[in-house]
This record gives structure tokens, C-alpha cells and sequence, in this order.
């Protein structure tokens, strides 16, 4: 009797320090994980049903060298931000207006950049080591997204700048505070923009719940480098479910990646 008491209240203390380590309500294993995505809520729907998800293997056999393509056109300037935790995975906030994206005569506000790690597409089927989504939305609220794909080897210029701000966001994080965050300051996004000489390009969707399509993929060809030192850094502040946060590759169901290549 006793015993069984205390196994209740031991299930209702791991059932309190769930909610509180992992507010998000989707993961990356077990049964919050990415197969699991679709049945956790109506809202995740199109995470297991629908036909355009995203990531994808960006493999030679399904790129097309595209002329229609165009050189990315961005503007990007500085505004105040912040480094912030957003539970599954930790990103920069920014302020104000920070500039825009133009594709196919459409305009794209940046709201937000985020990191995943290791990276949620591939090349050629080979994982790199972590990804940052630049995600843009316009007036209609369609999303579009450029990515940045990381090998290992030096470190990263942009998250040198914030290596400091990270250990006190996992210091903040520590008791398992999602939301925390800490300011950063001026913060120029031209810094991020990459020359943007070869790109891919294809449609498809959020990588995290809702999974929700129509998302316009931008994948810069060339890749950035991120030290083991600054990986350890971006994954501290996540609790376990989340320190891997990458997407498993979806099928690309007839889907044709585009490229454009300014060399060629
Ligand atoms: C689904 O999304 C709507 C609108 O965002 C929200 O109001 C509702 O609570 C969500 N339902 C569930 C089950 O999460
Ligand atoms: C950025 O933050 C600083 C310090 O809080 C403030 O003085 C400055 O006005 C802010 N700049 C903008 C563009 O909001
Ligand atoms: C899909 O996104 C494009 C922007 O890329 C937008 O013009 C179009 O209206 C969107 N379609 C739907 C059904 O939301």
C-alpha cells in the first residue's frame, strides 16, 4: 500500500518535471518523436499526411539546373536581439524590422533564425553537422526559409560573437526555464547572409510541428563551419529530447529540386 503510494507520487513528480523540462509537445525520440508528430494533436496533421515535407536529400539525381532561377535578392540590416530558447531548439529574436527576402516578385520579412543539429538536409545523403533557418514570412503569411548547412572545422564568425550569451542562456535554462532568453545587443543579419552564388530551391514545409506546407526552401550551396566547441554550446541549454533536433529526411514524392548556380 505504502509502496504503492509512493510509486503515485513518484509518477506525478516525473509527470511535473516533463511538463516543466519539455513544454514543447512534440520531441525527437520515443513516443513525442518525429513518427509520432501526426497523431499528437489534430494541429500536426500534415506532419504525417502531407505529400511536401520537409527536410529532403538533396541528391544529384533529383536537381535540375534551373535559368529561370534569379541571384538571391536580400536586404538585411541590424536591429537589436535576442538569444532565446524556444524549447526544441535555440534561436535569435529580433526587435524590430530586420529586412527581407524577394523571390518570384513576392516579398519575405524576416522574422526569426534558429539552429538545428546535426542538419536536417543532406547532400547527397551525407548529414552535416548542424543547419540554421533564416525564416521569412510575407503579408499572407506564407513562409519562406533560407538555410545554412555547417561542417565541422573552424568556428563560426556569427556564433563567436555570441559564445558568452550562450553559456548564460544554459545557465538561465538550467532549471529547465524554457523561454529564457538573453539580449545580444546590436545584431547585424548581414553578417549570416552568405554570398548566395549557388543555392537550391524547392517547396515544402515547416520541419517541426505544425509541419505546415507551401513553405518555400531556399538551401545555400555554400556551407558554413561550426567548431565541436560551439556545437556543445548551441546543444547545452536543450534538455535530452531535444539536444538532437533533426528532422529525419522526408520523401520527395515527384518533387524537383531546383538549382541555380551564378558560375555556371
Ligand atoms: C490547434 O490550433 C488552434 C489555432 O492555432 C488552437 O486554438 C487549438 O488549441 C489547437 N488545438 C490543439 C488540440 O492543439
Ligand atoms: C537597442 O538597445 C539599446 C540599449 O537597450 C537602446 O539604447 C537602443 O535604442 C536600441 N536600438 C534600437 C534600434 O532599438
Ligand atoms: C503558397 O505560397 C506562395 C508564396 O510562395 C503564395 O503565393 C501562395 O498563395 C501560397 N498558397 C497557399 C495555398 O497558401
Amino acid at each position: 500500500m505504502a509502496m504503492g503510494i509512493f510509486f503515485l507520487i513518484l509518477s506525478f513528480a516525473l509527470l511535473a518535471l516533463r511538463s516543466c523540462a519539455d513544454p514543447a509537445n512534440f520531441g525527437y525520440h520515443g513516443r513525442y518523436g518525429p513518427k509520432k508528430w501526426g497523431s499528437l494533436s489534430p494541429n500536426f496533421s500534415a506532419c504525417a499526411k502531407g505529400k511536401h515535407q520537409s527536410p529532403v536529400d538533396l541528391r544529384k539525381e533529383n536537381i535540375v539546373y534551373s535559368k529561370e532561377l534569379k541571384p538571391l535578392e536580400r536586404h538585411y540590416h541590424s536591429s537589436n536581439a535576442s538569444l532565446v530558447h524556444n524549447g526544441f531548439n535555440i534561436g535569435v529574436h529580433f526587435d524590430g524590422k530586420v529586412g527581407d527576402l524577394r523571390t518570384d516578385g513576392e516579398v519575405f520579412y524576416l522574422k526569426q533564425m534558429h539552429w538545428h543539429s546535426p542538419s536536417e538536409h543532406r547532400f547527397n545523403g551525407k548529414q552535416m553537422e548542424a543547419e540554421l533557418h533564416l525564416v521569412h514570412q510575407n503579408e499572407e503569411g506564407s513562409f519562406a526559409v533560407v538555410s545554412v548547412l555547417y561542417k565541422l572545422g573552424n568556428p563560426d564568425t556569427i556564433i563567436s560573437k555570441m559564445e558568452k550569451k550562450l553559456v548564460e542562456l544554459a545557465k538561465e535554462s538550467s532549471a529547465g526555464y524554457v523561454g529564457a532568453h538573453v539580449d545580444l545587443g546590436s545584431f547585424n543579419v548581414r553578417h549570416v547572409k552568405g554570398r548566395g552564388q549557388s543555392y537550391y530551391r524547392y517547396m515544402g514545409s515547416l520541419t517541426t510541428p505544425p509541419c505546415k506546407e507551401n513553405v518555400t526552401w531556399t538551401i545555400l550551396g555554400e556551407l558554413r563551419s561550426i567548431s565541436l566547441q560551439q556545437l556543445h554550446l548551441l546543444k547545452a541549454p536543450l534538455s535530452p529530447q531535444f539536444k538532437n533536433n533533426a528532422r529525419p529526411i522526408q520523401p520527395l514524392d515527384g518533387r524537383k529540386i531546383l538549382k541555380y548556380s551564378g558560375q555556371a
